[in-house]
């Protein structure tokens, strides 16, 4: 089955791999996941080193804690091979890949880490987080997200908005049938999709306005650059009432399943397996109703 990324995803923030100090600051702003930048963030002079920072960060931040990725520069760079080999020992959650044009574009990077992972005495398969930031990579979506290895598409939108010639700005009615037929190929892949970034740190209000916007057309979460847009994201991308309730109801009859030593059961009439309950307990646990699930 396609592995899919079942952990929240409210809240992903970009960190500059060039920068000590923000690396050090990331992992406990509270974001759900972290991307460790080596593309556009960082100077051509700087790669080398970022590469090297990406890599102790991720030794240093458990991967229980949240998730973590790296972005690696583009697949036509002379850079993104050798991002994977330093990157690789600190052992990424997922390769965010940007400007994804179409998904044979993928393979060269999909051997490399085959290869890689023949290598590994321990079990290690990362993912890829495909960006979607082109008009040809809005109408290769949905063969995007179905590479048996993405399991996230992170919309980039302001490449997009380079590349259509249009305005930026809070309202992104210019952008709605790009946004929303990503959204359509994630969902028919079933991997999960997250919003661009909001430039302008002033703007608060435009922040929130963009975050209520992204979680009604079904994206899981924002990608944010700055500490000030993790608490906003975190709140505004929670589930709905009807999540939560679907979420307790599961919780409770699979755990009543598990005491019959049984690993499935149905609620509503729907098929349940431990896969979903996790998903439930993720749920529970984003608007505290319980701490721990790793029984699960
Ligand atoms: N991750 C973690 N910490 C961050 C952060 C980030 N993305 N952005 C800022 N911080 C930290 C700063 O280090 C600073 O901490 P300190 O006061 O303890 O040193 C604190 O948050 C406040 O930062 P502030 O002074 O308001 O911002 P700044 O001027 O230092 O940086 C940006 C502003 C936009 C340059 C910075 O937020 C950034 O680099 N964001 C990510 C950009 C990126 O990755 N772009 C690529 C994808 S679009
Ligand atoms: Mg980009």
């Amino acid at each position: 089955m396609k592995h899919t990324e079942s952990r929240l995803l409210r809240s992903v923030l970009y960190v500059p791999a060039s920068q000590k100090r923000v690396l050090e600051k990331a992992p406990k702003l509270k974001a759900d996941a972290l991307i460790l930048d080596l593309e556009d963030s960082v100077s051509p002079q700087a790669k080398a080193e970022a590469r090297q920072l990406a890599c102790e960060t991720l030794l240093r931040v458990p991967e229980d804690a949240l998730v973590r990725t790296v972005r690696i520069n583009g697949l036509s760079t002379d850079w993104w091979s050798e991002d994977i080999t330093t990157v690789f020992p600190g052992q990424p959650d997922g390769i965010v890949v940007p400007k994804v044009d179409g998904v044979e574009s993928l393979k060269p990077l999909d051997d490399q880490l085959s290869h890689m992972e023949k290598s590994l005495v321990c079990e290690y398969r990362p993912s890829i987080w495909a960006m979607i930031e082109s008009p040809l990579g809005v109408i290769n979506a949905h063969a995007i997200a179905s590479h048996p290895r993405v399991s996230c598409l992170v919309m980039g939108t302001s490449d997009l908005i380079a590349a259509l010639g249009v305005r930026a700005g809070v309202d992104r009615s210019n952008l709605a049938m790009a946004l929303q037929q990503s959204v359509l190929a994630a969902k028919a892949a079933g991997v999960p999709i997250l919003d661009g970034v909001f430039l302008d740190l002033k703007d608060g209000e435009g922040f929130e306005t963009q975050c209520r916007e992204g979680a009604g057309l079904g994206f899981a979460g924002k990608t944010v650059i700055h500490p000030s847009q993790v608490g906003p994201a975190n709140a505004l991308f929670l589930p709905s009432d009807d999540e939560i309730a679907r979420a307790r109801n599961t919780l409770v009859l699979w755990r009543k399943a598990q005491q019959r030593g049984e690993e499935i059961c149905l609620v509503e009439g729907v098929l349940v397996e431990r896969l979903h309950a996790r998903r439930a307990a993720i749920i529970l646990k984003s608007v505290g109703e319980i701490s721990d699930f790793s029984t699960i």
